[in-house]
């Protein structure tokens, strides 16, 4: 029998079907010393999500029967995918599972902003009626700049347009004719996104190349007026990867003033410190990497990775094989 674990969760769909399948599946915490000390040797699967760490010395530990390490999300940066293709390990992910609810999230963080839904709470909350402080602007005509034009940012044009905005978007990898296709102005340096628009929200990966891609010469770029000339702020939105924004510029551009708002889900370092002076900004909101949280998402996440990891465990190679290239 197969045997497969599970150690971040999974929707008992997807453990179902695995069942159904004919795998063990035993759904179980694994503590560190204990995967490096060999627990993946009595499995043929792992399914994780971000909360275990897995480095070489875990997946050569697992051999020779472990077969392949899944993602069940899309970000695969807490797997050491380089040590996995040397190892001749498939890593598999759910890249598409999530997209709708990381849309939704991004732009639910991006109306708190700009109408201080967080703060109004918090300060109701504290028993105040502050109608006066609390004007806002709006979305409709703003010009938003996506950074990275993949399914999320694609969805998050998709509404943006709805609302009015004007939406530009930067991506090295991808055709120029894809945005265009939908209305969307590509620039060809990031650095003109940042002059160009009010409003940011990123979807890319975390890369040598995206660390701290929001810094403070970036943020000081950013025009804090709307086509129209009127004074709307500037505005971030992360719900891609910690890292990317520099949340000491950031802060530090809350501060000065030259950020209005940053609204983030996903931080440099998680959990984040509960003294993070960041916290303790009133137009900072976030939230704890719930990008991916929804019944939907989930449900979808786990029936896609539960069909990868069985392809794989057939002998098959599952279409979302993320060091396919590396391995053949
Ligand atoms: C992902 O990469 O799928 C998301 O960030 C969600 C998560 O890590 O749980």
């Amino acid at each position: 029998m197969m045997r497969v674990a599970v150690t971040d969760g999974m929707a008992k769909e997807a453990v179902k079907k695995l069942e159904n399948a004919g795998c063990d599946v035993i759904q179980e915490f694994i503590e560190h010393d204990d995967l490096v000390n060999g627990a993946l040797a009595e499995f043929d699967a792992v399914i994780v999500r971000s909360a275990t760490k897995l480095s070489e010395e875990m997946m050569q530990a697992g051999l020779p029967r472990l077969k392949v390490i899944a993602r069940a999300g899309v970000g695969v940066d807490n797997i050491d995918v380089d040590a996995a293709s040397r190892l001749g390990l498939p890593v598999v992910n759910a890249p598409r599972a999530s997209t709708q609810s990381v849309v939704e999230l991004t732009i639910g963080h991006l109306l708190g902003s700009l109408r201080f839904i967080p703060r109004a709470d918090r300060s109701l909350r504290s028993g105040q009626w502050a109608k006066k402080e609390l004007k806002g602007t709006e979305l409709f005509g703003k010009r938003l700049g996506l950074i990275g034009f993949g399914r999320i940012a694609q969805g998050v044009a998709k509404v943006a347009q709805a609302f009015g905005m004007e939406v530009h978007s930067y991506d090295p990898y991808l055709p120029l004719s894809v945005a265009k296709k939908v209305g969307v102005t590509m620039h060809k340096n990031v650095d003109n996104l940042f002059k160009t628009c009010t409003h940011i929200t990123v979807h890319c990966n975390l890369t040598d190349e995206t660390h701290h891609l929001i810094n403070h010469k970036r943020i000081s770029m950013m025009p804090g007026v709307d086509p129209f000339n009127l004074k709307c702020g500037n505005h971030i939105v992360n719900c891609a990867r910690g890292g990317i924004v520099d949340e000491d510029a950031a802060l530090a551009a809350l501060n000065s003033g030259q950020l209005t708002s940053l609204a983030l889900d996903v931080f440099e370092h998680e959990p984040v410190d509960p003294a993070s002076p960041l916290l303790e900004h009133m137009n900072f909101h976030g939230t704890p990497h719930i990008g991916a949280a929804t019944i939907e998402a989930q449900h979808r996440v786990g029936l896609d990775i539960a069909e990868a990891v069985l392809t794989v465990l057939h002998g098959g190679i599952a279409d979302t094989t993320v060091n396919r290239d590396a391995l053949s």
